[in-house]
């Protein structure tokens, strides 16, 4: 099963993920964690410099490089993964395109959703987790973080541009999405997603 996590920038995803990996791995399930960009050697290189404040990457081109560092996890990491029924907690994946280069950045909802789809075999997620938080607590937490990427130093209309997008995201693929209040302390966060995760899983057992 393919679980994935979504939100705004600082909205709590890491923890959550953590949480939830140390949960399945103590009851002796087969978890795996990875993230986008990065998860494979060529990811995490297109990852540095996607993420450099120095360069200046054309939202085209950021599709591209999302998509190439997807396309390798997915051959790499995520399809191998899903072939021995492994439950793989992904913090973030395709959704995140749409709603940063589409909301973002004003690119074309259904050409991204394409290019996505070709980079990963039209392999989609089961279950997507949008954690959401208000922008300015978003700000507010990377302010404290210090050392904000290239996409963190964007302006609070983009920011608010890519909440938009991903409340979109969820009634468009309500199926497979629940929103999470990231407001609430992380232990209320993790037993709501834990209890989504056995109940998807119930559901798609035989
Ligand atoms: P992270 O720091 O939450 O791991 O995410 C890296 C940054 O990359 C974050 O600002 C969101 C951005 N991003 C996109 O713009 N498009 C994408 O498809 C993905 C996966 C990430």
């Amino acid at each position: 099963m393919l679980v994935t996590f979504e939100g705004i920038e600082a909205a709590g995803k890491s923890t959550l993920i953590e949480a939830l990996a140390q949960d399945l791995g103590t009851r002796g399930e087969p978890v795996l964690v990875t993230r986008e960009p990065g998860g494979t050697p060529l990811g995490d290189a297109l990852r540095a410099i996607f993420l450099d404040p120095s360069r200046r990457v054309d939202p085209m081109a950021e599709v591209m490089l999302l998509n190439a560092s997807r396309a390798q996890l997915v051959a790499d990491v995520i399809a191998p993964a899903l072939r021995t029924r492994t439950t793989v907690l992904c913090d973030r994946f395709f959704d995140a395109s749409v709603a940063y280069q589409s909301f973002g950045r004003g690119l074309d909802v259904e050409s991204v959703l394409e290019v996505c789809l070709v980079a990963t075999q039209r392999i989609a997620p089961d279950l997507t987790f949008l954690i959401d938080i208000p922008v300015a607590l978003s700000r507010e937490r990377v302010r404290a973080r210090g050392g904000a990427d290239r996409l963190e130093r964007e302006n609070g209309q983009f920011h608010e541009q890519v909440r938009t997008g991903y409340l979109a995201l969820a009634e468009r693929f309500a199926k497979r999405y629940v929103v999470l209040d990231g407001t609430l302390p992380r232990e209320a966060l993790a037993a709501a997603a834990r209890e989504h995760i056995e109940q998807r899983r119930n559901a798609a057992l035989p």
